[in-house]
């Protein structure tokens, strides 16, 4: 892609990061070495071998191989390695306040329990604060096509240490999973104080996103670019100020666009919706945070209202908003 801001001139925008699985973090080589160090055997003869398979056709094909591939993540240790190295992506990218997702249920299905997890990621954001003075924290993501008790039982064992969290969200496969199958889940998480997101209108249909903020309670909807099939849900999230966080190269990847020169950024700006940038899966598709802004050929504006739009997004408190707003603007002086 040609044209447009430079991914420097990218980098040097104080951002946030908003919608990051963790695991979508796991590069090949991370894989294999974790694979080595814990005895785990990975079904893929190699580094080169796993990554000719990243050519997707949707959603569920990706899930697949994502899902395998957190086999291999089995200690404290394997999960801030895992968080520590995206963090400094992260930094390179100019990323200073990032909301990291996870998927305790898939680690459970591996025999590793949630608190492992939440102690490894939240050592890796520990040093992050120390080292590159980056805020930010952890979103647990329900697997829809989980069975909805099992959300249920890991957002009680997590209950004593809410506190760990900054929210729930609910992630994997959309179609067929509507979000009201979650709304008493999400009642006890709102119950415990955590923040609500959802992904929704991925695959999934506008409704999905209309369902996700009446029924589920959300402040922010992860993708959610299918809203524009529905001209009124845009008009509201654009009145409401409902953010999207929305993630270019995951979409054309997944084929949700048919082309990155066809992705709707523009048109939702141009609607008034907050629309952000992020990364989704960075290791599987194609590009960190700022790749996916250079993707998009931003005028420099375009690429400043995102910044801006993904400080006001973030679930940061109003002081450090304005500290990050403030070195937004003394960045584009
Ligand atoms: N889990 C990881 N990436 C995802 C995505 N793009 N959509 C749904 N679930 C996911
Ligand atoms: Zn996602």
């Amino acid at each position: 892609m040609t044209g447009g801001i430079g991914l420097d001139a990218i980098r040097a925008l104080p951002k946030a990061e908003l919608h990051l699985h963790v695991e979508g973090t796991l590069e090949p080589q991370l894989a294999f070495a974790l694979a080595q160090r814990n005895g785990v055997a990975l079904p893929f003869a190699s580094v080169e071998d796993l990554r000719a398979r990243y050519d997707f056709t949707d959603l569920q094909s990706f899930l697949d191989l994502y899902y395998a591939c957190m086999a291999v993540l089995r200690t404290r240790k394997d999960f801030a390695d895992l968080a520590a190295a995206y963090l400094a992506r992260a930094h390179a990218d100019g990323v200073r306040h990032v909301e990291m997702f996870f998927d305790p249920q898939v680690h459970l299905g591996n025999g590793i329990d949630v608190d492992t997890v939440i102690d490894g990621l939240r050592d890796a954001l520990d040093d992050a604060r120390v080292r590159y003075g980056m805020t930010g924290g952890l979103i647990l993501c329900f697997v829809r096509d989980l069975p909805v008790d099992s959300a249920r039982a890991v957002l009680e064992s997590v209950a004593h240490r809410a506190g760990d969290l900054i929210g729930v969200g609910l992630d994997s496969a959309e179609v067929g999973y509507p979000p009201h199958l979650f709304a008493e889940v999400y009642a006890r998480a709102a119950e415990l104080g955590l923040r609500r997101v959802a992904h929704a209108g991925e695959e999934g249909p506008a409704a999905y996103v209309t369902e996700s903020l009446d029924v589920l309670g959300v402040e922010r909807i992860d993708h959610g670019i299918r809203c524009l099939e529905d001209p009124a849900l845009v008009e509201r999230l654009a009145r409401e100020r409902i953010p999207l966080t929305v993630c270019p190269l995951s979409n054309v990847r997944l084929r949700a666009v048919d082309a990155i020169e066809a992705h709707p950024i523009r048109a939702l700006l141009d609607a008034g919706v907050v629309a952000t940038v992020n990364s989704d899966d960075p290791a599987y598709f194609g590009g960190y945070v700022g790749d996916n802004y250079a993707a998009l050929a931003l005028t420099d504006a375009e690429a400043v209202l995102l910044a801006r739009n993904s400080i006001e997004a973030s679930f940061a408190s109003d002081a450090r908003k304005a500290e990050l707003l403030a070195a937004l603007e003394a960045a584009t002086r």
